[in-house]
């Protein structure tokens, strides 16, 4: 049966969850994709595991120090790599050198970060196309939320009119948390911090940076745009008061951090802030956690998806979807390529 090896960089949470849901999925990937799937190399910033033979499960909490870098990944004869390292979308993250270094080199990519796809998208497509790569993002697109596949599959051929998405889980569960139980913004934060989901500097969140990114890779990734953060407008939640949510909930709306894109007078509307749904509305009803998208398009009119799934398994999954994509186009293809 013919081998695929796997490197994941960046091991943190989702890294880890990756490595063992992909360890554990071994025996579907022979089935299904006559693929013997060995994961060869992890690597966090310091530290890593190499094995040709392939690493178990019972070897991944001890890394070695210094197996880590894009060149220890390049050596390890990986065919795919999977990034799951810390998002910095001003600097591309410590992902980008990875995913640069891989796509030259023709492995597949299975972003899960989305620094680098917002900072160097462009060039990152670029070389994805010049090295006949596959390049995969779903979990950097709002992860276990369908939003790429349902463009690429669901709606392929309608013709997008408008995008909008309930994309950040911590911001969601923030303001549900301020309208339905009248708690401050304040108090809410604590209380998603005390449950360990809000970052401990929760502005990339509350500010409505993540949404935005995840917007723009939406956008550029899944809609052929290019935009620059600098072409979206962005306002958070963290000003939100008693008062305007006292109002809104006078009015029967329920308040909501969107992320939006509007094509009019042949051009694109791209922004996000808060919008309030009436009850009729299923985006009133996306609640904690919950991300929802919502696109509308020519042919096939409003598609509506929601998603609650438990972090860091829902997505290592929507990695590990990538995966099967990447297997699944990689099979049809008959011979393999040359290692
Ligand atoms: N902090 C993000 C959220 C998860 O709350 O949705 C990472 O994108």
């Amino acid at each position: 049966m013919r081998v695929m090896k796997i490197a994941i960089a960046g091991f943190g949470g989702v890294g880890r969850a990756t490595a063992r849901l992909l360890l554990s999925r071994r025996e579907r990937y022979r089935r299904l994709y006559r693929r013997d799937v060995r994961l060869v190399a992890v690597c966090g910033s310091r530290s890593g595991l190499f094995d040709a033979n392939g690493l178990e499960a019972d070897r991944l909490d001890v890394l070695e120090a210094g197996l880590t870098g894009p060149d220890f990944v390049a050596a390890t004869g990986a065919e795919v790599l999977i990034e799951a390292g810390p998002s910095d979308f001003r600097t591309g993250g410590p992902g980008l050198a990875y995913i640069r270094s891989a796509l030259s080199g023709g492995q597949d990519a299975i972003v899960i970060s989305k620094g680098a796809l917002v900072h160097s998208g462009a060039e990152l497509r670029q070389l994805a196309k010049r090295s006949n790569a596959l390049l995969k993002i779903s979990g950097a697109a709002a992860a276990a939320l369908p939003t790429i596949d349902l463009l690429d599959h669901s709606l392929l051929g309608s013709t997008v009119i408008g995008v909008e998405g309930i994309l950040n889980a911590t911001t969601n569960y923030l303001l549900d948390a301020m309208t339905s139980r009248g708690i401050g913004f304040e108090g809410a934060l604590r209380e998603a911090q005390a449950a360990g989901f809000a970052e401990a500097d929760p502005r990339n969140d509350t500010e409505g940076w993540d949404t935005a990114a995840k917007l723009l890779i939406l956008a550029n990734f899944g809609l052929g745009l290019e935009l620059a953060m600098e072409d979206l407008t962005v306002t958070g939640i963290q000003s939100v008061t008693h008062r305007e949510i006292e109002a809104w909930r006078a009015d029967g709306l329920v308040p909501k951090l969107v992320g939006s894109l509007l094509y009019a007078n042949g051009g694109v509307r791209a922004d996000v802030g808060i919008r309030a749904y009436p009850l009729a509305d299923p985006f009133a009803h996306v609640s904690g956690k919950t991300k929802a998208i919502r696109i509308t398009t020519d042919a096939m009119g409003e598609t509506v998806a929601m998603s609650h799934g438990t972090e860091p398994l829902a997505t290592a999954a929507a990695a590990l979807k990538d995966l099967e994509h990447i297997l699944k186009a990689r099979s049809a293809e008959g011979p393999p390529r040359e290692a």
